[in-house]
């Protein structure tokens, strides 16, 4: 594939290629060889087990609304009051005149979900994650406290894009150790002096791996090698947890995560993103964020519904669908790993990581399952290592059983027909 695409570089000069290069050419080349991923236009929620698509009840194995939450009725009333309030959006940042009453109280309702003192609120995950490391890694005022570029941030190899993006506006030199490998973390904070301004940053969640990050003992190397230590857990919040407070809570280590990150848009089933900490922490970001600052708050509407949908997760009942949902995943994991897939992950997340290894099979077994009713796009190289593209088959607490069977008995008969299985 990487060689076909090298016509790309030796392809002559046209008037349409003077302004924008091969962009068009590589978008050709694409749709023909059928690499497009395929964008499905759902006539009803894409959040829900079925969906409505190309006039079809299609069963949906792809949604983050683990818990079921997005369209839960309080959700809903409590969007619904906001939006009848104060309308669709907010008009501008939280200094500007975005800051409603509602936002501080989803600022606190965030706190106290994850357990810690104060949280600021962004109006999705991945602002969140662009804001973070450069206001805590670089300068803020003329080289105070720190000098341009003296930082080292250790990132995990397999940390999402949108950690990747926020460490690049950062001047901070980049450390990239093997996923969940703590010799080689260990062996790359050797490297700098203990009086070195650094940060670690690791996921809760690894979806696409089927298991946690290893908090404890990163906790450990952040205390020996005096580390800030922040962690994404954009796929834990809600959904994992005693409380639903994320995978610190689960590994008994919230006190011991400096800025703790989330995201509203997986089991919170509405739309923003959050950064957590202590009240210091919080206070300099509200100044320092250039996100928070620059760009428009949360809208109420979304915030109103988020502070619902983190009192269930935080209640009887969220530990009830928490455990429905670990229930459908293992009866899911049990048919499809009877009849032969590999599935990644230690059974700790619902998520189930179901390898069919060839990118270009994975298109073909993706197409051939919604076709047998079933949606389930699947993740390739360069999202996966090269040969081991997966389907991350997101189960929910809503699925019935009787839904998962035709999802396994799906599997099942593409798997056998593309020789997966
Ligand atoms: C691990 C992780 N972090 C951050 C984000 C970004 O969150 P959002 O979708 O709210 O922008 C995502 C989204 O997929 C994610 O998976």
């Amino acid at each position: 594939m990487l060689n076909e695409l090298k016509f790309l570089l030796d392809s002559k000069t046209s008037k349409e290629t003077e302004k924008f290069g091969n962009i068009y050419k590589l978008v050709s080349f694409i749709k023909k060889e059928k690499i497009f991923p395929g964008y499905e236009v759902f006539e009803t929620a894409g959040t829900e087990p079925i969906v409505r698509c190309g006039g079809k009840d299609i069963l949906m194995l792809s949604s983050n609304n683990y818990l079921g939450l997005s369209k839960h009725p309080k959700v809903i009333a409590g969007a619904m009051k906001q939006l009848e309030l104060h309308g669709g959006g907010p008009g501008g940042s939280r200094f500007l005149c975005g800051n409603v009453e509602i936002l501080e109280e989803l600022d606190r309702e965030v706190a106290r979900v994850v357990g810690k003192e104060d949280a600021i609120t962004f109006p999705t995950g991945y602002m969140a994650n662009l804001a973070v490391f450069q206001v805590i890694m670089d300068p803020f005022m003329s080289g105070v406290p720190y000098s341009k570029g003296s930082g080292v941030i250790f990132s995990d190899e397999n940390n999402h894009a949108t950690i990747v993006d926020g460490c690049r506006l950062s001047t901070a030199k980049k450390e990239i150790f093997k996923h969940n490998d703590m010799a080689d973390l260990e062996k790359r904070l050797k490297k700098y002096p203990v009086s070195k301004h650094k940060m670690i940053v690791t996921e809760g969640v690894f979806t696409l791996d089927g298991h946690f990050g290893k908090l404890k003992e990163i906790v450990a190397l952040s205390k020996k090698y005096n580390c800030i230590l922040m962690v994404d857990d954009a796929h834990g919040v809600g959904v994992i947890g005693s409380a639903g407070g994320g995978t610190p809570q689960e590994l008994g280590v919230v006190d011991d995560v400096d800025i703790l990150m989330g995201s509203f848009d997986k089991t919170i089933g509405c739309m923003g993103g959050y950064l957590a900490g202590n009240k210091k922490l919080i206070e300099y970001l509200r100044v320092a964020a250039r996100p928070y600052m620059f760009s428009s708050a949360v809208p109420a509407v979304l915030g109103g519904g988020a502070i619902e949908s983190f009192k269930v997760c935080a209640s009887k009942e969220g530990s009830a669908l928490r455990k429905k949902l670990m229930d459908n995943s293992k009866y899911l994991r049990d048919k499809l790993e009877l009849v032969g897939f590999k599935i990644l992950g230690d059974g700790s997340i619902s998520v189930l990581p179901v390898i069919i290894g060839d990118e270009n099979k994975s298109i073909v077994f993706s197409n051939r399952v919604l076709e047998e009713g079933v949606y389930i796009p699947c993740f390739r190289w360069p999202a996966v290592p090269k040969g081991q593209a997966r389907a991350r088959v997101t189960v929910m607490a809503t699925h019935t059983n009787k839904q998962l069977d035709r999802v396994a008995d799906a599997f099942e008969k593409v798997g056998k027909e593309l020789e997966i299985i």
